[in-house]
């Protein structure tokens, strides 16, 4: 039977045991180490990108420049000790991954092996923080467990790439696809079996149409890092990715299959917005990488998903989750190799006709191991000692994310969205991993240091943040027929009010006529009653309909404030007298449920209209 928790930790046995036999692998000599880069000369037939084994350890490595019989290493281990005249093993195979049953609920660092779950604090009450011992090579999935299968083909049906083989109930709520790997000619069924089997068992074969030898088939299979896993063809990105977060959804809202990152300076909200996409996107899947960043925020991911419930299936949110942990305490190469070994997963999930959601916390780690590795190459440093292509790299990396129909004869449709944490020195936005980023992705919430000093949460800035994915179709038909319009007339006060405060830092708000007044109240009330939206009460999550009421309701009586302002019935500081009752319902909006806000929003509409109506 499938466990319904992640795999336990492996014994510390696994760590002792004999390393891979070494065969024939073409062997060199170390001639330089440079921190995470090594240079060996003699491998001969090496590739660029192959992974190489280095040292008397066998560290993992990835040859990342061949010029003549000088192969340039850069190690996802730590490599203190290592030395001129080590050998060096060519392995003859890029940096791949596994994919099968058993990644959900799993934590891998960066190279994809399995942590150990070390959620028991440490002597002095802390959480601990994931630690893989040097040299080891686990296998991703489990060995010995074994999943049941039920096919979902016969024997000598014709299937292609992509086709669904049969399926693996992995977690209650969830029924892994196992489908025929994107590498394998199309071809005929042969002996597909039902019943228990471990990953790398072979459930069956594959006869190839054009008459190549048989292929086995089995719950698993690998797939090289840096290669995006083939798609029939991408789609237009055209439905939301619902976060639950006001900021996000109503004013600057992603689709499915899009990207978006996160700038911002030092403790603005990068890891809560993240983490708060994780456990409430409505996604079918997390990938969620922690790359560079302190261990402990993972220690808090794994301690806390476990408990938290997913809304769509009930189960622990674990069990949608994979996450990738490459802290800030692990060798920095292996930064870049959490990020491809993410995405990689996350394409696995969308081929399964899945809507993935993929969190990098923070890119600007992984950029800076770009710019070690860089360095140490002595290349050609472009701005800020950043390499020259440090954009291509990035947009490697977002253009694997899209909205796709996915191979297979009977095509699924899936998505991967991809969201990127940035975290600029010092919160300056001008700088190149910013800069290059913004340039690739779909939606930019800009985290602002001085909202987050006043502690304004989720710390997004509604002025500098930008969306192009226009989705207020979507949100017509799906939620209220007046959602775009009401989008937009938040997103017009907000921008006349930051104006308005420019001219009140100039010449004081006694300068204000009364029209003026009510524009910056409204500001002030959307963003304390409907923007600002603690990530640590029940307010957490809003749901879509949720949105639309809130914001319904506060500019309905911004339209009421108008009014009377402008017929002279009273003036602003009348009127906020007047309706002292109906403000504080719209500061309380938040705390109430779906549920609540549904049953009292006829009233409290109707209330706000009596009062624009000279009535109360
Ligand atoms: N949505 C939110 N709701 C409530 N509090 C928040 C929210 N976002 C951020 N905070 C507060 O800000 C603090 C810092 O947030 P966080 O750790 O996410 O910042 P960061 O940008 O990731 O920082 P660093 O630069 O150190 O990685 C949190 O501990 C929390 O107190
Ligand atoms: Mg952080």
């Amino acid at each position: 039977m499938p466990t319904t928790t992640p795999s336990p930790p492996p014994k510390p046995s696994h760590y002792t045991r004999p390393l891979r036999p070494m065969g024939d692998a073409p062997k060199g000599v170390i001639t330089r180490v440079s921190g995470p880069v090594v240079e060996a000369r003699g491998l001969k037939g090496a590739l660029l990108y192959h992974v190489a084994w280095v040292g008397p350890e066998r560290l993992i490595g990835e040859i990342i420049r061949l010029a003549g019989d000088v192969a340039t290493i850069q190690v996802y281990e730590d490599t203190s000790g290592l030395k001129v005249g080590d050998e060096v093993w060519d392995t003859g195979a890029p940096l791949w991954v596994e994919l099968g049953p058993g990644l959900l609920g799993g934590i891998f660092d960066g190279v994809q092996r399995p942590l150990p779950l070390l959620t028991q604090p440490d002597d002095q009450g802390r959480p601990q923080e994931p630690y893989i011992a040097r040299g080891v090579i686990l296998p991703a999935l489990d060995r010995q467990q074994r999943w049941p299968f039920t096919p979902a083909v016969n024997d000598g049906d014709h299937v292609e790439p992509g086709d669904l083989l049969g399926t693996v109930p992995e977690t209650p709520h969830f029924h892994h696809r196992i489908l025929v790997p994107p590498d394998y000619p199309p071809g005929r069924v042969e002996g597909l079996r039902s019943g228990e089997f471990r990953v790398r068992e072979v459930i069956g074969h594959l006869i190839p149409d054009n008459g190549g030898p048989r292929r086995p088939l089995r719950l698993s299979h690998r797939w090289p890092v840096r290669k995006p896993r083939p798609i029939r063809r991408r789609l237009d990105p055209n439905i939301p990715l619902i976060t639950g977060q006001r900021v996000i959804d109503t004013l600057f809202p992603i689709a499915k299959g899009g990207t978006a990152i996160i700038p911002g300076g030092f403790g603005t909200g990068k890891t809560v917005t993240e983490q708060s996409l994780a456990k409430w996107a409505d996604a079918d899947i997390v990938v969620y990488i922690g790359c560079g960043e302190r261990g402990n925020e993972m220690t808090e991911v794994l301690v806390e998903f476990p408990e938290l419930k997913d809304p769509r299936t009930g189960g622990p949110l674990m069990h949608r989750t994979v996450l990738i942990a490459n802290t800030s305490n692990m060798p920095v190469a292996a930064r870049e190799a959490s990020i491809y070994t993410g995405v990689t997963i996350a394409e696995y999930f969308r081929d399964q006709g899945l809507d993935v959601a993929l969190m990098a916390d923070s890119t600007s780690r992984w950029g800076e191991a770009l710019r070690e590795v860089s360095g140490r190459l002595e290349e050609m440093p472009g701005e800020e000692g950043y390499p020259a292509y440090l954009a291509s790299r990035l947009a490697g990396f977002y253009e694997r994310a899209g909205l796709v129909e996915t191979l297979g004869q009977e095509p699924r449709q899936g998505s991967v969205t991809i969201i990127g944490a940035v975290s600029p020195p010092g919160g300056d936005f001008s700088e190149p991993m910013t800069q290059n980023s913004l340039r690739l992705v779909g939606a930019f919430w800009a985290l602002d240091v001085n909202l987050a000093r006043r502690r304004h949460f989720p710390a997004i800035d509604w002025i500098a943040s930008f969306t192009h994915y226009h989705l207020d179709d979507w949100f017509r038909d799906h939620v209220d027929a007046l959602w775009p319009e009401l989008r937009a007339q938040a997103q017009r006060l907000l921008q006349e009010e930051r104006e308005l405060e420019e001219i009140v830092q100039l010449v004081g708000s006694d300068a204000l006529g009364d029209p003026e007044k009510v524009i910056l109240d409204t500001g002030y009330l959307l963003r304390e009653a409907f923007l600002q939206q603690s990530a640590f009460s029940d307010d957490a999550f809003c749901p879509l309909e949720k949105q639309f009421f809130m914001l319904r309701l506060v500019l309905a009586y911004h339209g009421a404030v108008k009014q009377h302002v402008r017929s002279g019935r009273c003036t602003f500081d009348q009127c906020i007298q007047e309706s002292a009752p109906i403000r504080r319902s719209l500061f309380r909006l938040k705390e109430m449920t779906l549920d609540e806000l549904r049953a009292a929003f006829p009233d409290l509409l109707a209330q706000i209209e009596h009062w624009s109506q000279g009535r109360h």
